[in-house]
Formats: C-alpha cells, sequence, structure tokens
C-alpha cells in the first residue's frame, strides 16, 4: 500500500470503473471495542477499521486493562465489565481523535480512578467543555490549564449520582459519552436530544442486551439507560463507512462516463442526509440489496456519472444527519448548476480544523466563488464551465479536507496540491490506493 504521504498532486481524471468496498465504519468501530470491553467475556470484532483514529481508542482501552488483540482476520476484545477498569500507569494520548477522547471520558467519568487525556495539536485546540460540563454532574472532576481544552486530569466519581442532561448541540460524541458514563451509576440516566444524532451507541448496547428506553417527543428524543445492564459479549460485524463512501460517490457523480458499485455501506437514517442531498441535486445512485447488520441498515450503493446537477439549499435540521460530509458536498456543489445553500452548520467550526473556513478559503483559490457566515456556506456553482483548480492547499492535518481537495483536483483544469494529506490515515487509510485503482490519478510528491 502506498503510504499516506504529508503531500499529494491530484490530476485530472477520467471515468471511474469497478466495485469497491470501503473502509469500516469509524463511529461503530469506537462503540464496538468500547461496548466490547464492557462485556464479561469474549467479544468478536469482525472489519474492524484498522485506522490512527480506531488504535487510539484501542490503546485507551489497553491502559484501562481490557485485553484487545488481532486474531487472523478478526480483533477480539475480553471485556472487563461495567466499572472494571483500572487506572492507567501513563497519559492516554487520543492523537487526532475526537470520538476516543469524549467517549473514553464518559466511560472513566463514573469509575474511581484518575486519568489524564491529551491529543495532538488539532485535538488540543478542540471544545472539551461540552463533556466536561455534563460528566461534571455524575459527580466527576475535570482540571485543565488550557480553558477546558486538552491535557485534561479526570478524577472519576466513587459514588456517582444519575443525571437528566439536555443536549445543547447536536453530538453524538456527547450523547454516547453521558450513555456510557451513565452505565456505571445506579438509577435512571437521561438525556434529551433536541435534533437527533447518529445512534450507533443505542443500536450496540441495545444488540448487546441493554434495555435502552427512547421517547420521542415531536423531533426530540428522550433517551434513558438504567445503570449496570448485562451486557453480553458478541459478535459484530461492522459496516462501511458512508463517510468514507461519500468520496467515491461525489467522484462518480462529477466524473464523466465513471460507474461504481460500492458494497456494503451502513446507511444508518441518522447518517444518511448526504444521499439525500445528492438525490435532491440530480445524482444518479441506486441503493442494492439492503440489509440488517449487528442492528444497522448496510446496502450497496450503484452510482454513475450525474451529467444535470443542480444546487439545492440545504436545510438547517439535516446538518446532524450528514456533519462530515459538507467539505465533500462543497466539492460537489462546485460542479452544479446553481448556489448549492448549507445551513446550519456551524458545527463545522469545531471539526479536526474549522472546516467552513478550510473549504471556502480551498475553493476560492481554485476559482470557485463562495459566500459564509457564522453557521452557513454558500458555494455558487459552476455548471458546465471548468474550474481552473492549480492551488496548493493547505489541509491542517483535517483528513476529510485533503480528500475533498484531492477529489476536486480529479476535474480541474490544473492539478491541485494537497499538503497535510497523512492525516488522511485517521479515517481512510487505503485512499490513495483505492481511489488510483478505480481511475483517480493522485501522486505522492516528495515531503
Ligand atoms: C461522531 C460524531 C460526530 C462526527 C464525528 C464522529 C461519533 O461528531 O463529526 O466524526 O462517532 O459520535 P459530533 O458528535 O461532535 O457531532
Amino acid at each position: 500500500m502506498t503510504e499516506c504521504f504529508q503531500t499529494i498532486l491530484s490530476k485530472r481524471s477520467s471515468g471511474l470503473k469497478g466495485q469497491i468496498y470501503i473502509p469500516s465504519d469509524k463511529s461503530i468501530s469506537h462503540r464496538a471495542l468500547i461496548m466490547g470491553s464492557l462485556a464479561i467475556g469474549k467479544t468478536s470484532i469482525f472489519r474492524l477499521l484498522e485506522s490512527d483514529d480506531i488504535f487510539k481508542t484501542v490503546n485507551g482501552l489497553k491502559a484501562l486493562g481490557v485485553d484487545i488483540y488481532k486474531e487472523s482476520d478478526k480483533w477480539c476484545v475480553h471485556g472487563v465489565g461495567v466499572g472494571g477498569f483500572c487506572e492507567p500507569e501513563n497519559i492516554i494520548d487520543c492523537g487526532n481523535s475526537g470520538t476516543s477522547v469524549r467517549l473514553l471520558m464518559g466511560l472513566v467519568s463514573t469509575c474511581p480512578i484518575k486519568v489524564t487525556f491529551t491529543g495532538d495539536d488539532s485535538l488540543r485546540k478542540r471544545p472539551m467543555d461540552r463533556v466536561i460540563n455534563p460528566l461534571s454532574e455524575f459527580g466527576a472532576i475535570f482540571s485543565s490549564n488550557h480553558d477546558s481544552k486538552l491535557p485534561i486530569n479526570v478524577i472519576g466519581s466513587n459514588d456517582p449520582i444519575p443525571i437528566n442532561y439536555n443536549l445543547q448541540i447536536p453530538s453524538a460524541q456527547v450523547k454516547s459519552a453521558i450513555l456510557l458514563a451513565g452505565l456505571n451509576v445506579r438509577g435512571k440516566t437521561t438525556v434529551l436530544e433536541n435534533e437527533p444524532t447518529r445512534d450507533h451507541t443505542e443500536k450496540m448496547l441495545k444488540f448487546l442486551g441493554a434495555k435502552i428506553q427512547i421517547e420521542k417527543k415531536g423531533s426530540s428524543n428522550n433517551i434513558s439507560i438504567n445503570g449496570f445492564p448485562k451486557l453480553n459479549p458478541g459478535i459484530i460485524s461492522v459496516p462501511g463507512d458512508i463517510s468514507s463512501a461519500s468520496f467515491p460517490i461525489a467522484l462518480a457523480c462529477m466524473i464523466p462516463n465513471s460507474e461504481l458499485i460500492i458494497k456494503n455501506v451502513g446507511l444508518n437514517p441518522l447518517r444518511d442526509g448526504f444521499v439525500e442531498t445528492l438525490l435532491e441535486m440530480g445524482a444518479n445512485i441506486k441503493i442494492q440489496n439492503k440489509n440488517i447488520e449487528a442492528g444497522e441498515l448496510v446496502a450497496d450503493l450503484h452510482v454513475c456519472y450525474s451529467p444535470n446537477l443542480v444546487g439545492v439549499e440545504v436545510p438547517e435540521d439535516r446538518s446532524a444527519r450528514m456533519i462530515d460530509e459538507y467539505p465533500i458536498l462543497s466539492i460537489l456543489a462546485a460542479t452544479a448548476t446553481g448556489p448549492t445553500i448549507m445551513k446550519g452548520i456551524e458545527e463545522l467550526r469545531f471539526k479536526e480544523s474549522d472546516r467552513i473556513e478550510a473549504i471556502a478559503d480551498g475553493l476560492e483559490k481554485n476559482g470557485v466563488f463562495i459566500t459564509k457566515k457564522n453557521d452557513q456556506l454558500t458555494v455558487f456553482g459552476k455548471g458546465n464551465q471548468k474550474i481552473k483548480g492549480g492551488s496548493i492547499i493547505n489541509a491542517s492535518n483535517d483528513h476529510r479536507i485533503a480528500m475533498s481537495f484531492a477529489s476536486l483536483g480529479s476535474i480541474t483544469e490544473n492539478s491541485i496540491e494537497i499538503r497535510g494529506a497523512s492525516s488522511i490515515k485517521t479515517s481512510f487509510p487505503n485512499f490513495i490506493d483505492l481511489m488510483n485503482c478505480i481511475g483517480l490519478n493522485i501522486i505522492a510528491l516528495k515531503d
């Protein structure tokens, strides 16, 4: 496999063809490892995503005393049971992974142990008060020298009390941190989410035998869990990641003569906003062979070149269902006819980079007109006109920005150079090889 190089050059490509499997779902992989560590006995995970972010969760759980190893094609997790974690000897470094740090903080906050978490430059800049605030209500104590940012010391509560928390921002990471903390608390913990977010935690808890109540109130959800559920070890197969699939989907739509089949993609109804938006734009996508695996909907996607894409308005209430796909949607929108208006996307400012600025800046540099507000981005699609390209993009170690501009380079008049591309290995380690294999033209430049 071509290593993920720091600097890559993406050149104009012609028709993509093939049938591919994309890497496994990152969110579900984190949760499979975490839930496996909470069940007593051996959980086997097939098709675990083997990427940097997931290895951070593996290492964090190992530091907490969980035995995890790979055995031929499966990963084995010997769970220690709810509340069974031991105090780590060293700092837990979560690298670039927001999901690792926020979910692990949830896990340890109701265990009577002390843990210090840190991360890379990007993760140390990201807000952690969103998890510190609810987790403190359980009785955990958090301290940081940097405005509630990493490095953070956690002293887990030895007598945690259940909480009732109204989520202020739509975040599956925060919701999951609270539910995981609630597992080690006597009584009922409830999270109220006003805007539903990905529910992989709830689905996997159910799959392993926990009772979780979900009460719908209009468009809101009241999610409750009773402490100390019996979690059974199980066999989990992780579906392909729709967020990773979004790159070949967009590429097949915008490169003439493309036809791709992407197998076994997770289509959880709280993650399918990207496909819905593309269908509204006129994309040629067919969903085939639907199936359920470990409680999750999976399907094959048949995608063909879509020459008549039109700009659309993406409503605010869809943003949680496609939060990681706005960068690549913006690239596709640049090729559509008319403006694409993306509303209610302020959360993009708190990802691995400020993605609104990164997309806006990168598109402008390559000859695409945009306008932006704090929580909104409009991309003025060029339709049949050519896009100039030719710029150097600094992806600021943000994998989705790197892959998005590598995708743009495949249709611009001039090649696009992307720096900070090694971040791609956090979620899609074989991106360059797999995309080149179906017809893209990405080359690694000497660093
Ligand atoms: C994730 C939730 C989302 C998403 C992230 C993965 C998860 O973050 O952007 O890539 O696995 O729970 P937020 O919860 O911050 O929206």
